[in-house]
């Protein structure tokens, strides 16, 4: 192998180990830089966001309308009926694991529920709360 290739080879096996080594305190760590100096998570302030009702929807006004104020337990769909299994991830291992699955439904319940997208302290506070117990 040339040098260009081992080095090729190198990357793969790294990007295809990080991807396999997602955590929920990765997440909460990526957020946590993304959010600036002297920030630091809150699960408290993760719960009051989790409940906060905003206004936005009248179907949806919070995070809870489908997720229910207990993350260890299942949610469902205020408006599909869908079943939705639970956020925490000491009840449900995959949650917070993939970075495409956590963007695209924060991207989309975020801008459903708050009207815009969560900033990235909101989606620190939010996971830290998921981490230590997720009960509201
Ligand atoms: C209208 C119902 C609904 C509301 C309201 C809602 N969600 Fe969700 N949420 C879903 C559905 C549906 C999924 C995707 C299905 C699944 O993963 O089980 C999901 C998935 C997620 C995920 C994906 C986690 C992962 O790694 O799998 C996160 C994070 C999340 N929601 C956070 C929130 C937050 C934060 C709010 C409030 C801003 C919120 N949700 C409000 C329905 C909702």
């Amino acid at each position: 192998m040339t040098a260009k290739k081992i080095a090729l080879a190198l990357l793969l096996l790294t990007g295809s180990a990080q991807a396999l080594a997602e955590t929920p305190k990765d997440f909460v760590a990526k957020y946590t830089t993304e959010a600036g100096a002297g920030f630091k998570p809150s699960a408290a302030r993760g719960k009051s966001f989790f409940t906060k009702e905003f206004g936005v929807s009248k179907d949806m006004p919070s995070c809870a309308s489908c997720h229910t104020k207990d993350l260890n337990s299942s949610g469902k769909h205020v408006i599909t009926g869908k079943v939705i299994e639970p956020l925490a991830p000491a009840a449900n291992p995959e949650r917070f694991t993939t970075t495409k699955k956590v963007e695209k439904w924060l991207k989309r319940n975020c801008n459903e529920v708050v009207g815009r997208e969560c900033t990235p302290a909101e989606k620190a506070d939010f996971i830290q709360f998921a981490i230590e117990g997720g009960k509201a």
